[in-house]
Order: C-alpha cells, then structure tokens, then sequence
C-alpha cells in the first residue's frame, strides 16, 4: 500500500497508540505463526503412518490439539486487543473531530449542511474504524501466512509450488473486480441511505409545515424511490458476494488438482513424501483465505481513504475568526461601544452593512429599529465577533476587540438571540447555563426579572422540569423569557437583546422592562425591536434602513423630525 496524506495521517493516528499496536501486531503474528506449524506436524504423522514406525501417532495428535487451543487463545488476544486499537484511534479520531467542529465559526455553520456534517462525524469515522480493525489483523495475518506458508512449501519442492499457484492470480483478479462493483454499489448505496435519513430529518422537524400543507404524499413517493434503491443495490452487493465465494472455491480446487496431480507423481517417485503432499494441499487451502483478504483490504483502504479525508477536511477548516496571539483579556469598565465605518457582507458579493458608525455611550440602552433584513441582527452579532467585518474597527471602551480574547470579549456580552435555542435539560440548568455554579437562589431572581418564575413555580417539578423532546414544551413568550433569564444571570458589562420580547404581551413586556431598568443600571444596552412601546424606553433611537443607518435621536427628537 502506498501511503498518501491521508493515509499518512491515518497511521499517525494509529501510530499514538503504538503499545496497543504492537501487542496487536505481536499475538496477530504468532497466532498466525502457530496456524503454520499445524501441517508440519500433520505432515510428520502421516510419514509415520505412511512407514508403519512404531512411533506413538498420539502423541502427533495432542500436538495438534495442543496447538489449536494455544493458537486459539491467541486469536483471542489479537481480536482483544485490535479491538482495542481500533476503538482508541476512533476515539482520539472523534476527540479530535468535536475540538474542530466547536472552534469553526458561525460562517462556516450558516454556509454548511447539517447533514453532512452529522454524516461525517458519524457514519465516515465509522468506516474508519472498520477499516482499522479488520486491516491490521488481516493484512499481518495474511502477508505472514501467505509468505511463510510459500517458503515451507518452496522448501518441499518448487516445482510444484509454481504449478500449485497457477490459478491464483485468476482470483486475485476475481477478487478486484468483485471488490471494486461491491465498493461502487456501496457508496450508491451510502448516497441514498444520506438522501432518504435526510428525507426522514426533514419530516420529523417540518412535521407542522408538511401536514399544513398536505405535502406529506410528495415525501412518501422520494422515500419509497430511494428505500427502492436502496434495497436493490444492496441485493446486487449480495448477488456478487454470493457468486464470489463459489468461484473461489472452484478456484482453489483446481490448485487442489493439479498438487494431487504433479504431487501424486512426485510422491510416487519418492521425490517428496506423502506426507508433503498432504501438508502441501492444505497450505494451499490456508493461502487461499489471505489472499483473498488482501484483494478485500486494497479496496477497503480506498473507501477508508475517502471517508478519512472526510474527517480530516473538517479538521483542516481554518475558523474565520482567529484570535490574535498576543489577545489580552478584555476588562470592561466603562461599556463604550464605537462602530467605526463598519462594512460587511456574508458572501463578499453584497453588502450587508454599508458603513455604520455609531457610538453606544457608556450606561446608554439603545433601540434599533429598521424593516426586516435591514441588518439589525448582522450588525449586534459583529459585537461579540461571530463574524468580522471585512472593513472597519468596533472597539469596547477603546480597544479593538479584534485584539482581545474570545472568551472574555464574550464573557463580557450577553445576547439573547432572535431565534432561541433552548437545549433539552431542565429549566435550571438552561438558565444556569453560562454560570454552572449559579446558585438556586441567583437562579430564581434572574428568572423574576425576566417574569418566568411565577411560571416556573406553578410546574409540578418546578426548576427541575425538563424542556424539549422529552419534557414539556414551551411557548415562544416562554421560551423568550427563559432565554433572557439565561443571559441575566452571567451579569454581562453590556447585554443585547434581539427582538427578545416581541412573543410577549405589553402587560408583560412592561412588566420586564420595569424590573430590567433596574438591572440595566450602569450596563450598556443595545435593543432590537419592532413594537412602538419599546421606542419610549430608549435613550436613544437608531433607524437601520437600506443597511445603513438613516437616522439617530431620542424619541421626541424622531417624532419631530417625522412630522
Ligand atoms: N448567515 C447568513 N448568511 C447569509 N446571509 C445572511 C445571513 N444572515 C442574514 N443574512 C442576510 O442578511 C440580511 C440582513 O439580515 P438580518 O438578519 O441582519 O436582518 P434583520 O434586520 O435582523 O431582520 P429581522 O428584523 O427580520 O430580524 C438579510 O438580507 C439576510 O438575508
Ligand atoms: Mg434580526
């Protein structure tokens, strides 16, 4: 085999692990040494039967029962610990794979299927792992046997090793090609199980919009197609393995024919014993198996090549946003907030955010309005640097938060963002979730502050009740309090709300507000809002328009300016 990258990398992996390597390497190679010797000592009772010696056969065969269950014992140890092997570098593989998939940037999320994704840190790193196991013990075992096995019987006789081995280069060719239509029907095969399990996705998340929509026929008919296929390319694999055993064995009955043959003359001649030949015609049955194998794992390392460089063009994915390496951590004291002449698109063909300054004083809670897709949320979530800008500086009471620590720069801003995301554990630890060691009762007050404690407590399990699929479901006025409540109890320098409020009723809404003017005391405050009533709470105004801003103001100052 010929190491490339990604097989390079591949045995790197394995490499870490080499104490489990070589025991695996080790017991692979004596069991297989073992499988060897039995002939020899088959070879030699026969010889003695052959020549009526008053030797003892018996003895001959406790050594091979003797031998079976040493080696036996032995291929215990070598699946033990290729198993071992295998579930290890899976194991550091995935390790590695979730680091990556945490570091990568929302840029890379917002432009990726979640399916593929999902597909890759599954379904690739586990035919990784299949390759692992079965290639390291079968290709000792084969390269051992079928090397060792061709020594003893060259030393028997050539001649009739060469004839004996005539038809195997027909099944090494049988064997490729099998091997090589199973890949391709499998990698169909793989296609489609992606296309059908993302058909399955699609309809247990849009289950609301199919059935609205009565759409649910135009589903059954693509999943039936596809589970069709499904079905008949893995019935093809099957028709292919099916017929390759038969012939193979075909195959090694020739090889079978012409030692009884040429060896029968042989014996006959007394050039080799008989003896020989029976040893001889059964290492041809044990090379038979390895050379088959070894057809079988050229291949397999090809589709565990694909799927490895798979794996690894995750890992090689440079996050957009890089922190500097001299970052230091961000103290926030003041919570001045400047966009300098900010420029930013999501695909660098269209602008998105046009040159936006603008300045949130220290303790200032501002109110962004503008229609939809004006670039409210782009422009609040350069702030904690989910994306960059491509022109322009923001900086945090001066300094450029490109020059800051992630962590901390993120530590010091809490958003509540416009599509909330609730994980499915219970209410306290969803609000406790940027402060683990939050206690009950700083959990309590968060959650009255963002009026969802009265909620909470009128459950039977109160705090500890269980959200999302396997609890209760919330809603969306709910859910946005929860969410609030979440970012409350970090008590971040500066907060941004992102149309946090608008599931809840005014009673409610003013009720929140009421109890966060005083929360916001000292804290900087960005809010984004579409509701009239939230305009009166803000010290200042900023009307996105056309992804730029189009005006500024306190509230009366905008009034006057709109009449
Ligand atoms: N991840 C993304 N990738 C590409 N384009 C995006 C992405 N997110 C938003 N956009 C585009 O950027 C523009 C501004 O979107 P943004 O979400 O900032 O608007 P918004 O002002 O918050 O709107 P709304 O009031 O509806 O929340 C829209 O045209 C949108 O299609
Ligand atoms: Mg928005």
């Amino acid at each position: 085999m010929i190491f490339t990258t990604v097989g390079r990398r591949l045995l790197n992996y394995v490499l870490r692990r080499r104490r489990l390597l070589i025991l695996t390497l080790l017991f692979s190679s004596i069991t297989s040494l073992i499988g060897l010797f039995i002939p020899l000592v088959a070879r030699d009772a026969i010889n003695v039967m052959v020549s009526k010696s008053s030797e003892n056969l018996l003895n001959y065969g406790l050594m091979i029962v003797f031998l079976s269950v040493v080696g036996g014992l032995l291929a215990f140890a070598q699946r033990y610990y290729s198993g071992l092997l295998s579930e290890s570098v899976v194991f550091d593989l995935r390790n590695d794979l979730y680091s990556s998939l945490q570091n990568l940037s929302f840029g890379f999320y917002s432009r990726s299927d979640t399916g593929q994704i999902i597909a890759r840190a599954t379904s690739d790193v586990e035919s990784v792992k299949r390759f692992i196991s079965f290639a390291i013990t079968g290709f000792t075992n084969a390269i051992i046997t079928v090397v060792l096995a061709l020594v003893i019987m060259m030393s028997i006789d050539l001649k009739l090793t060469l004839i004996s081995l005539l038809p195997l280069p027909l099944m090494s060719i049988l064997v490729r090609i099998t091997a090589k239509r199973v890949r391709r029907l499998f990698e169909y095969a793989r296609n489609i199980y992606g296309d059908f399990t993302s058909i399955i996705r699609e309809s247990i998340i849009g289950i609301k919009v199919i059935k609205a929509f009565c759409g649910e026929e135009h589903f059954s008919k693509k999943f039936l197609e596809d589970i069709e296929n499904y079905r008949d390319s893995l019935i093809k694999v099957g028709k292919h393995r099916a017929l390759l055993w038969p012939t193979i064995g075909l195959i090694s009955f020739i090889s079978l024919l012409l030692i009884y043959w040429f060896g029968g003359i042989l014996a006959m001649e007394k050039e080799i014993t008989v003896g020989d030949l029976i040893a001889f015609s059964i290492y041809i049955g044990m090379i038979t198996w390895p050379m088959v194998m070894l057809g079988f794992i050229t291949v397999s390392y090809e589709r565990a090549k694909v799927s490895a460089s798979r794996v690894f063009e995750i890992m090689d994915m440079k996050s957009d946003i890089v922190e500097d390496p001299n970052a230091v951590d961000l103290v926030v004291k003041e919570g001045k907030i400047e966009f300098k002449d900010i420029w930013f698109s999501y695909d660098n063909r269209k602008w998105i955010l046009k040159g936006i300054n603008l300045t949130v004083n220290p303790g200032e809670k501002i109110v962004l309005v503008g229609p939809t897709g004006s670039g409210k949320t782009t422009l609040v979530q350069l702030l904690p640097r989910f994306f960059d800008p491509q022109r322009g500086v923001i900086t945090i009471d001066g300094v450029d938060i490109r020059k800051v620590k992630l962590d901390s720069l993120r530590k010091n801003i809490g958003i509540v963002h416009q599509d909330i995301y609730l994980f499915p554990d219970t209410i306290r630890n969803n609000i406790a979730y940027g402060k683990p060691d939050a206690t009950l009762a700083e959990i309590i007050e968060a959650a009255k502050i963002a009026r969802i404690h009265d909620f909470i407590s009128s459950l039977p399990k109160g705090y500890d009740t269980i959200i999302g699929e396997r609890g209760i479901t919330l809603s969306g006025g709910q859910r946005q309090r929860l969410a609030i409540a979440r970012t409350l109890i970090t008590n971040p320098k500066i907060i941004i709300l992102d149309d946090s409020l608008s599931n809840i009723d005014a009673d409610t809404e003013q009720a929140i507000y009421d109890a966060l003017s005083k929360y916001f005391k000292g804290k900087t405050v960005i809010i984004i809002s579409h509701r009239p009533s939230t305009l009166r709470l803000a010290d200042r105004i900023v009307v996105l328009f056309d992804w730029k801003i189009v005006e500024e103001g306190t509230f009366d100052e905008l009034m006057k300016g709109s009449t």
